[in-house]
């Protein structure tokens, strides 16, 4: 069997490039991993500490990630770069997963690689640095390298999320074998009860 890859994208644009490059990461997957783009982050509210006594589970948007994450073998999170650092979106996103919750302490020994697209020249290298220290704070296995920063983006990405650059194809593919083999390495063998 295939191991199950959560992608989260930390844009909420329709035409994000953050969400093409996943959208092109699992077009360019290995048969051994099954990639799948969480679509539901806009329904993750404002981390409130309140809102999270109010419901013994959490709100609904935030119940949802939890399990995509809990059921997940990895996570693969691209962030755009906003003022040098990931945007609130993704990190509220953390914030909130970063809580116990009945799925558990969902990011805790997750392995993660984290990858990210800009417009402009530097491809989000210093919101991928603010990323992975939050990562490694809720106790995450992030990937070490190789590193994938997606600068230009729009000469890179079409709009129809297939990768226009070779270059880029072919540094994605490399990114998602690795990560592949991280997961291997850091996470237990694949053994899952027949449902
Ligand atoms: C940006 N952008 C940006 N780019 C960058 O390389 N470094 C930065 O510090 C910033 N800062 C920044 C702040 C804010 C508030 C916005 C809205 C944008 C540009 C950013 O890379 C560009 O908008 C990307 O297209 C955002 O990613 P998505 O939405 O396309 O995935």
């Amino acid at each position: 069997p295939a191991r199950r890859v959560l992608c989260l994208a930390g844009s909420l644009r329709r035409d994000s490039w953050n969400r093409r490059l996943l959208q092109a990461a699992v077009a360019q997957a290995p048969a051994t991993l099954q990639l799948d783009v969480y679509d539901a982050l806009s329904t993750v509210p404002l981390f409130d500490e309140d809102l999270e006594q109010r419901e013994a589970a959490g709100p609904a948007g935030v119940q949802a990630l939890h399990a995509a994450v809990a059921a997940a073998d990895g996570l693969v999170i691209a962030t755009p770069e906003y003022n040098h650092a990931m945007p609130g979106v993704l990190k509220n996103a953390l914030d909130w997963l970063s809580r116990e919750s009945p799925a558990g302490d969902v990011l805790a020994e997750k392995p993660v690689a984290v990858l990210g697209a800009s417009s402009g020249p530097w491809g989000t290298r210093l919101a991928q640095a603010s990323l992975r220290q939050v990562l490694h704070t809720c106790g995450a296995l992030v990937m070490p390298a190789p590193t994938l920063f997606v600068a230009n983006a729009a000469s890179r990405l079409d709009a129809d999320s297939t990768l226009a650059d070779l270059a880029t194809v072919q540094s994605l593919q490399d990114f998602l074998l690795a990560f592949e083999r991280w997961i291997a390495r850091v996470a237990p063998p694949l053994a899952r009860p027949e449902p």
